[in-house]
């Protein structure tokens, strides 16, 4: 009880988030009715309960279909709007997201209304709810690397409202390397980099991350214990892991959340973090995942805090910010 307020009224940072993750049965209904765009599902509990996955490619498939939705400006807006607004009440202060833009332009969705909605409500969270954020455009992995240059291209009018890249979607087969090229460009541009590895992809990934693409951070990672070389690597270079508990148990990445890796982490040095990934999809947000841990783990309050004070080292802000959550 009192670790579950003490992780409830903790200042976070969240630092794995992909905003159009954050569309909930609800809205994709109210956005359907607004845009006039037709559902295959009659009601919110039918789409609800098509929220059922095995693994990453099953989830991907119906995440995909989720945000076809989202046409305008106004509907990027209302997204990123409501999930801080919800985040707001978890006391996160600070959140670094990710957006699929190679998704909305498949569908005709030009990229000025995709960065121009999420980063209005981006200014709005940081004037009425005191939410610092960044914005990472993250490429998606099972498409060509060309692909993701033409999209750097189409984001260069913008290049001055994104703070990093990353690299999302389909891992296995997808490995970093085949992005090389122009992860090497957006670090030439000056912006930070993550990637997703070693969520289903083996250890080799996360090493081809930090080889290849140089990341400044590594999502999920969880993959990274199977190899005790690389866990001492990614200890000695500090690299932080943005893992995603719920997301783990609904993707099958792990068994059971009593499974969960977190504390093993922790305590090989790991400097995990916690976060919600596609929370409308995996069954809540960065508190939820608190909760998750904190009823199936032996997790002590200095774990709570070492994941909350590792959320903020992990982020891309300055020191003088650092110190300020610190
Ligand atoms: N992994 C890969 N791609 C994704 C994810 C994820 O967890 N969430 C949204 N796109
Ligand atoms: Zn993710």
């Amino acid at each position: 009880e009192e670790l579950l307020q003490l992780a409830q009224r903790m200042p976070k940072a969240e630092l794995h988030l992909h905003i159009e993750g954050s569309l909930e049965p609800e809205m994709v209904f109210r956005l359907a009715l607004r845009n006039g765009v037709r559902l295959n599902y009659p009601n919110v509990n039918s789409l609800r309960a098509a929220y059922a996955f095995n693994n990453l490619q099953e989830f991907l498939n119906i995440y995909y279909t989720g945000m076809s939705v989202l046409l305008k400006e106004e509907d990027f807006f209302d997204l990123t709007w409501t999930y801080l607004t919800r985040v707001h009440q978890d006391n996160v202060v600070h959140v670094e997201m990710f957006f699929d833009s190679q998704a909305h332009l498949e569908r005709g969705i030009p990229i000025d209304v995709q960065i121009s909605g999420i980063r209005r409500a981006l200014q709005n969270g940081k004037e009425q709810l005191g939410i610092s954020s960044k914005l990472i455009l993250s490429f998606l992995r099972h498409l060509s690397e060309e692909h993701a240059f033409e999209t750097l291209k189409l984001a260069k009018p913008f290049l001055d409202q994104l703070d990093g890249f990353g690299l999302d979607s389909t891992e296995i087969g997808n490995p970093p390397e085949k992005f090389a090229r122009v992860f090497a460009r957006c670090r030439e541009l000056g912006f930070k980099i993550t990637a997703h590895a070693g969520e289903e992809g083996p250890p080799d990934y996360v090493y081809q991350a930090l080889d290849l693409l140089r990341v400044d951070r590594i999502d999920h990672g969880n993959r990274s214990l199977d190899d005790a070389v690389l866990v001492h690597r990614l200890t000695d270079e500090g690299k932080t892991l943005t893992v995603c508990p719920l997301s783990n148990l609904k993707l099958c990445v792990v068994k059971d959340m009593d499974q969960h890796p977190i504390l093993t982490m922790l305590k090989r040095g790991l400097k995990a973090t916690v976060n919600s990934d596609d929370p409308a999809y995996f069954g809540g947000y960065v508190n939820d995942n608190y909760r998750a841990l904190i009823e199936h783990l032996p997790v002590t309050r200095e774990d709570l805090y070492q994941l909350a004070r590792n959320s903020f080292e992990g982020a891309w802000i300055t020191e003088e910010e650092k110190t300020k959550h610190l």
